[in-house]
């Protein structure tokens, strides 16, 4: 098995991408971690800070290990969105694999200013962790919206871009290249190809690329951005639907039942339906 920087670097050579897929409770995890060793492939599993709030920082480094030892494939952890160096402080010295320092909502030399002391904090405690930083304004929330308006200043431009790579040392960087979090019902979700391409060209090789906002985007999108130079591709929203929806249908048709894992797995195979279909998609069937 090939190490995080390894898999990175593989998915610029023969155009794949890793996925990502966040979860905050046992059973999204299960069907991720069921969903990757089923087809090989190696994955990234996520929490946000509120997500990692609710199932405890302790229980999430616990419980992927506990994963990583019984199914013997590469999952590697990440602080997803971590928007103070206070919790990404504590996400490095829980053991997190990669983090995602999300100082995106302050404006540029701050921005690198605190991506840069989250890279060195990081790599003093832990010289293999992955630092990501985030740049321009990926808008919306992992949840279902009606419309959500992208602005071209929202945009994130290669030129600064390089020079955000430069300054901070990060190892990927999260563009807004028309990506949105969450999913729209009445507005379209469109990438721009061109512009991953330029910011790809700009940082270099050795800094990968992330799209996020996976949800709602169409297979074509997703290859067309892969192809254009991203390496991992985020996704949750789709699996927090596929996991409510078939927990209302569940409930509907057991108003009896009482006993949690019998209500809840109907759940984890909705939410395996989503995540397979990403990761075929993206490539990264038997990558292992
Ligand atoms: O960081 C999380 C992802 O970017 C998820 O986005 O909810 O649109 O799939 P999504
Ligand atoms: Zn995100």
């Amino acid at each position: 098995m090939k190490n995080i920087r390894e898999y990175l670097k593989d998915t610029t050579i023969t155009q794949w991408a890793l996925g990502h897929f966040n979860f905050s409770e046992n059973e999204a995890l299960r069907a991720i971690i069921e969903s990757a060793a089923g087809l090989k492939v190696p994955i990234f599993v996520g929490t946000s800070e509120g997500e990692r709030k609710h199932l405890g920082i302790k229980e999430v480094v616990a419980l992927v290990k506990a994963f990583r030892e019984e199914f013997e494939i590469p999952i590697f952890l990440n602080a997803d969105h971590h928007k103070s160096f206070e919790t990404v402080k504590e996400a490095v010295d829980a053991g997190y694999d990669a983090i995602l320092a999300d100082f995106s909502a302050l404006p540029f030399e701050e921005n690198i200013k605190l991506t840069k002391q989250s890279v060195e904090y990081a790599k003093s405690k832990n010289p293999d962790i992955l630092v990501e930083g985030e740049l321009g304004y990926v808008r919306g929330e992992s949840k279902i919206q009606e419309v959500i308006e992208i602005k071209q200043e929202d945009l994130t431009k290669p030129e600064e871009a390089s020079q955000f790579v430069r300054e901070t040392g990060i190892d990927m960087l999260a563009p807004a290249v028309g990506n949105i979090h969450g999913i729209v019902t009445k507005s379209k979700e469109s990438i721009d190809v061109s512009r991953i391409s330029d910011i790809k060209k700009a940082v270099g090789e050795n800094v990968f690329l992330v799209l996020h906002g996976g949800s709602g985007m169409s297979e074509s999108d997703f290859k067309n951005a892969i192809d254009a130079g991203i390496s991992m591709v985020h996704i949750n929203t789709e699996i927090r639907v596929a996991f409510t929806e078939e927990l209302r249908k569940t409930l509907r048709e057991m108003p009896e039942e009482t006993t949690p894992y019998k209500i809840l797995a109907p759940s984890v195979e909705a939410m395996k339906k989503v995540i397979e279909e990403k990761l075929k998609i993206f490539g990264s069937v038997n990558k292992l």
